[in-house]
């Protein structure tokens, strides 16, 4: 009975560890399949999970299409590491910029919708209690009939060699377009740590965007690299799942994790009622 809850226990720990790494996984195939990249990044490869929480909305869903009241007040920001090898110690900086509709070059720079320097994590909360804000979160407002613009939140390590330019080192600045990559390159920020993004349209699109297919998320599987499950340290059944996970891909992984949580769960149950 000892060796069955333990195991149980040992089981959930891998479980969360993939869901995060499967959910990764998902918003760097929506980043893509969205044309944030190449259109404002070059790649994207993060290494946590950031969720945004509109107050009245709930949690935002990769790509969630939005009236710009309902994205107006500041969100919470929520940041899970992909697994227990990211340490999310230190400052950070905290941006969203207008990415516009998919195709978009922008040669005048994004607008620059929030940008907080020293922002740190408290838990899995971004707290901006020791932080600069040098633009305060301004809601989205794009021009009526100018198509579904791409809103991107995305959070940067931010080393102690950070220097902000001088053109963007005093608060309260206003919504104006900048060079975003600019901004990152000269001010020296680390690694792009976790983004995310959301839709908002005013009106109907006057000229026609190029859209973007849908992310199927049963075609995605988590890079054997990122997963952290150590197969000695579960049950045979469990050992058999993970590898299934490992090996295939789409639904199959999915279900895969599904029997982990069941193996788990019946751990769990066999605990309480033996
Ligand atoms: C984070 O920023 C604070 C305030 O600017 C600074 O005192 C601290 O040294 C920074 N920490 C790191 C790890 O860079
Ligand atoms: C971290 O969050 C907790 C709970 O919300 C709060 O009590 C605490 O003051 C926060 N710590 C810092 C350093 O902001
Ligand atoms: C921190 O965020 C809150 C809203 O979430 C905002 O009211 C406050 O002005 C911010 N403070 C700083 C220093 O950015």
């Amino acid at each position: 009975m000892f060796s069955l809850s333990f195991f149980a226990t040992l089981a959930l720990v891998p479980f969360v560890a993939s869901q995060t790494a499967l959910e990764i996984e998902g918003i760097k195939a929506h980043f893509s399949q969205s044309a944030i990249v190449p259109d404002l990044l070059a790649s994207f490869n993060p290494s946590a999970f950031l969720s945004l929480n509109f107050p009245g909305v709930g949690e935002v869903k990769p790509g969630q299409l939005f009236a710009k009241e309902q994205v107006s007040p500041t969100p919470t920001v929520t940041v899970t590491p992909q697994d227990t090898s990211v340490s999310l110690t230190g400052n950070y900086t905290l941006a969203m910029v207008d990415a516009d509709v998919v195709g978009s070059k922008l040669p005048e720079g994004q607008n620059r919708h929030w940008l907080v320097n020293g922002v740190t994590i408290n838990g899995s909360t971004v707290s901006n209690s020791s932080a600069v804000a040098i633009t305060s979160y301004a809601g989205p407002w794009p021009a009526a009939g100018s198509g579904p613009h791409r809103y991107v939140v995305l959070l940067y390590s931010q080393p102690s060699t950070f220097k902000a330019p001088t053109a963007f080192s005093q608060p309260n600045m206003g919504v104006t377009p900048f060079d975003f990559n600019g901004y990152v390159k000269d001010s020296g920020l680390g690694a792009l740590v976790a983004g995310t993004y959301f839709d908002v349209e005013e009106g109907t699109a006057t000229a026609s965007i190029s859209s973007t297919s849908a992310v199927v998320s049963s075609t995605l599987t988590v890079p054997v690299s990122s997963q952290t499950q150590k197969a000695s340290t579960t049950t045979a059944n469990n050992a058999a799942a993970t590898e299934t996970s490992k090996t295939t891909s789409g639904a199959t992984g999915i279900t895969a994790q599904w029997m982990e949580f069941t193996v788990a769960a019946a751990g769990f149950a066999l605990t309480i009622f033996i």
